[in-house]
């Protein structure tokens, strides 16, 4: 689908240049050592009929038993070597190859994961990983082989061709024209052939796609009576493939035919121009042996820069998507590099609207919030409140407004920096395919054992841990299973806490936990905001209750906000209200009326 985009606006030959000059580069000793084992190994080639002329026109001539035997022991040496040299140089390319292709996957990774959470919402993972891995693996022949082969064969063919104008100028003359018609056959056999191989593919998955959608509505079909028209369809989409796959076949075939055609032609012509130079006395017997020899050696190197100009066609689509998403900049500027100092943050949020795409989220919210101070934000589903946190974890940037982080504008803040300053518990806890140490530590090695174990102790969590059957080295799985919902969210804390944020953001779950859970995350919350600054999007009365201040949303506008004790007591107020109809302490705050 994307060949024939890469067809109507073909990369620029630079651009191939320098994608194979930034990944091969680094490489240089090996990429060097490669193309000398190709050169010698080409070099071998070309003096290996050379022997076997020598060897034929001394036999003739009745030479030494010795002689001969020393052409024959050089003949087995050098074709030998150079059978080697040609692994090795394989070898080598491969080498060479899978580097650079690593080191891509590598830069590609890297950006992928620098680029803003607009660009990750777009695609799914299947997407991006066809886009790093499924492109590149389709450039590994462009790293390891082109460059090899297509250089390997021309340097071949030129070499043939300048030995054979030496030889003889009528041989040389004859064959240049020769090799010049062949290639220009095969790259229009290539022209030709590829768009009928296109169209042969599509109506494979034409036929594909029909079947499995019939058989998927089998009952509907027969219910209905549609049988009859479904075979007429099926051999209708039957009667396009087999015409379309006849088609590409007869091209194929038929260019190839001709091809091996003009080869033959080939053979026929040097062995008819042999015989009359050696007819004529200008040539020796060897000589005309070696004519013969070096038209034989003409046809491989002329494949393999088809068949590489053909693979090229094949990786122009991947580099061009490869080229794009390399070029692809975040929608986050990198910021300045100011440095947000340790301890409990203030926050402030000014006139900050934002918008996911076009659909407006925040409007004018303004609120601030001193350091060590604990917000309690509530307000119905949908209403913004964790939207309200992704900015100030500068997921995204504000479309107007300022979020600022003691006094520091979020996109002045240096990114990495910033985000060790805030700690936050999503909704939803990822948990990886690790151990739990892992899990917690991010894979950072610098984080000692005993670090994580004093956290879960201050968490007053070290009796659940004591349960695990092997401790901080218990494989947890993909999403979490095989851990409840409460034990995923107590993780999370200890990963907050082992960061140690002055700013700790709560989005809490709003499926309810077990009683047991709860109290022991009641605890873990009260040790992990001790002397931060916190904001916790609650969904039940009980969490409120520790914050000093209540902000309630709706429909990003800031409905109400100000201190918890003065919001409570006060009888005019939402949260008031919100209190005297939820006796309950479970009850769901985002299903109350009042929050509207
Ligand atoms: N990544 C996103 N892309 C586009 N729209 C989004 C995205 N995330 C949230 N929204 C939309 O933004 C609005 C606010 O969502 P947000 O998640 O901030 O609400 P919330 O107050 O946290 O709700 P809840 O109480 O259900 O968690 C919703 O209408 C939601 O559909
Ligand atoms: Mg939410």
């Amino acid at each position: 689908m994307s060949e024939p985009k890469s067809k109507t606006s073909p990369m620029p030959v630079k651009r191939y240049g320098a994608l194979l000059y930034r990944y091969l580069r680094p490489q240089w000793p090996k990429a060097l050592l490669m193309s000398l084992l190709l050169l010698a190994s080409i070099g071998l080639q070309l003096v290996v009929p050379q022997i076997l002329r020598f060897f034929i026109d001394q036999a003739i001539a009745g030479g030494l038993l010795e002689v001969l035997l020393r052409a024959a022991l050089l003949f087995f040496g050098v074709a030998f070597s150079n059978q080697l040299l040609a692994a090795l140089a394989t070898y080598f390319g491969a080498d060479v190859g899978w580097t650079a292709t690593n080191a891509m996957r590598a830069d590609l990774t890297r950006h992928c994961l620098k680029l803003d959470m607009g660009f990750h919402n777009a695609r799914t993972p299947g997407e991006l990983i066809e886009r790093i891995d499924g492109d590149v693996t389709a450039l590994s022949n462009f790293f390891s082989q082109f460059v090899v082969r297509v250089l390997g064969g021309v340097l071949l063919l030129i070499g043939i061709l300048v030995l054979l104008w030496l030889e003889h100028w009528l041989v040389g003359l004859i064959l240049t024209i020769f090799v010049a018609i062949v290639s220009w056959i095969l790259a229009y056999r290539r022209e030709v052939a590829v768009p009928a191989t296109h169209a042969e593919r599509e109506a494979n998955a034409k036929l594909f796609g029909f079947i499995e959608e019939r058989l998927a509505g089998i009952e509907d079909i027969r219910a209905n009576g549609g049988g009859v028209y479904t075979m007429r369809r099926f051999h209708g989409v039957m009667r396009q493939f087999f015409n379309s796959g006849l088609r590409a076949w007869l091209l194929r075939s038929t260019l190839w035919t001709f091809a091996i055609g003009l080869f033959g032609l080939g053979y026929v012509m040097t062995l008819g121009l042999g015989v009359y130079l050696f007819s004529l006395g200008a040539i020796t017997l060897g000589t005309a042996y070696l004519f013969v020899q070096y038209m034989v050696m003409i046809e491989t190197p002329l494949e393999q820069i088809t068949q590489q100009m053909e693979e090229l066609q094949k990786a122009a689509a991947s580099i061009a998507r490869v080229d794009e998403l390399l070029r692809l900049n975040s929608k986050l500027p990198p910021g300045n590099s100011h440095r947000l100092k340790a301890g409990a943050l203030a926050v402030s949020f000014e006139r900050v609207s934002f918008a996911y795409d076009d659909k407006p989220v925040l409007d004018k919210v303004s609120f601030q919030l001193s350091p060590g101070q604990v917000l309690g934000l509530l307000g119905r589903t949908g209403s913004g409140k964790s939207t309200l946190t992704r900015l100030l974890f500068r997921l995204y940037d504000p479309s107007s407004g300022q979020v600022r982080l003691s006094g520091v504008d979020t996109r002045d803040a240096d990114l990495a920096l910033l985000r060790q300053h805030v700690g936050m518990v999503t909704q939803e806890v990822q948990l990886f395919h690790a151990t739990v140490r892992d899990n917690l530590t991010f894979f950072d090695r610098s984080i000692s054992d005993e670090r994580i174990m004093a956290a879960f102790r201050q968490l007053g969590l070290d009796g659940w841990l004591e349960r695990l059957p092997q401790g901080l080295d218990t494989m947890l799985l993909t999403g979490g299973g095989g851990l409840s919902g409460g034990e995923a969210q107590l993780l999370a804390f200890t990963r907050v806490f082992l960061k140690d944020p002055g700013l700790v953001i709560l989005d809490e779950p709003s499926s309810r936990l077990d009683p047991a859970t709860e109290a022991l995350l009641e605890r873990a919350v009260s040790k992990l905001l001790a002397g931060r600054t916190a904001i916790i999007i609650a969904h039940r009365l009980d969490t409120v209750r520790r914050a000093d201040e209540i902000m309630i949303m709706s429909a990003g506008r800031v409905l109400e906000h100000g201190p918890r004790e003065r919001l409570a007591q006060d009888p005019r107020s939402r949260f008031h209200r919100l209190l005297e109809v939820s006796h309950h302490p479970d009850a769901d705050l985002s299903l109350q009326g009042e929050l509207a």
